[in-house]
């Protein structure tokens, strides 16, 4: 018997959302056939129209409305700086847990001690060694790694190529650069940043953003963003 996939709604555009579906539709053709991408919610683009082959069903004020209609929901709007407020409006959506979709490319590799929370999302050739444990809504872009019993929080996002070492303690809404390398067991609080490229020797204090090799800070994250793709 074959279970007919479930359908999601990603939130969000262009960039972040559109990657991650391409991804479900890539997934598909694999056979894994665990999600069908219905559309997206957003408040930029029009209803109705196509972001990159589908349909913006609504804006994100509808999302209990989409949650009555049966949906599932990957939230996949993405900013460094204003990460209070993207988190703020993730938590203002409402959405049960178990409405949250968990996306893993079958072309990843997630090691079977770890804990994958609701809501995250695991791309292809992304790699989550033993004992990781990664929190609600989590994502982990192409060819990142994330490293024996690391601690991730919620609503983190690792860009491409990011290399985390072991026994790892991220905060919320931490993001890592394109191709930064973390060193093993540091302590990164909540909403920092590591920019593209840096390797990082120390833990960083709350939105702080570390760059260079090794990594210095940089400045302080910028509280407030006004678009919302
Ligand atoms: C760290 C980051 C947020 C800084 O952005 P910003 O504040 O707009 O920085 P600017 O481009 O204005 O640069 C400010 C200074 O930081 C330096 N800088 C910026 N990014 C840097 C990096 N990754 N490594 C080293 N130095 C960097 C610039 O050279 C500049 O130095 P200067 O003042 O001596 O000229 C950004 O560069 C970054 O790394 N973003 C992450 C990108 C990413 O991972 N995207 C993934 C999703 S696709």
């Amino acid at each position: 018997m074959t279970t007919e996939p479930k359908k999601v709604i990603i939130i969000g555009g262009t960039g972040n959302g559109s990657v991650v579906a391409a991804a479900i539709d890539e997934a598909n053709a694999w056979g894994d056939n665990s999600w069908q991408m219905a559309g997206y919610l957003n408040d930029r683009h029009d209803i109705g129209e196509e972001i990159e082959g589908y349909p913006v069903l609504g804006r994100l004020a509808d999302v209990q409305t989409f949650i009555q209609q049966g949906y599932y929901f990957i939230y996949a709007i993405f900013r460094i700086d204003g990460q209070d407020k993207r988190m703020a409006m993730f938590e203002g959506l409402n959405i049960p847990r178990d409405r949250l979709a968990t996306f893993i490319h079958p072309a990843s590799y997630v090691a079977g001690n770890t804990e994958i929370s609701p809501g995250c999302v695991i791309m292809p050739q992304a790699s989550i060694s033993s004992g990781a444990r990664l929190g609600l809504g989590t994502v982990v872009m192409v060819n990142a790694t994330v490293g024996h019993n690391s601690k991730i929080g919620k609503l983190c996002h690792i860009a491409a190529q990011a290399c985390l070492g072991s026994y790892l303690q991220f905060g919320d809404g931490v993001h890592i650069g394109l191709n930064a390398t973390i060193r093993e067991g540091l302590i990164l609080a909540n909403r920092s940043t590591v920019a593209m490229g840096a390797v990082l020797l120390n833990d960083i204090a709350e939105d702080e953003i570390w760059a260079g090799v090794p990594a210095k800070f940089l400045r302080r994250a910028v509280k407030e963003f006004n678009d919302v793709e």
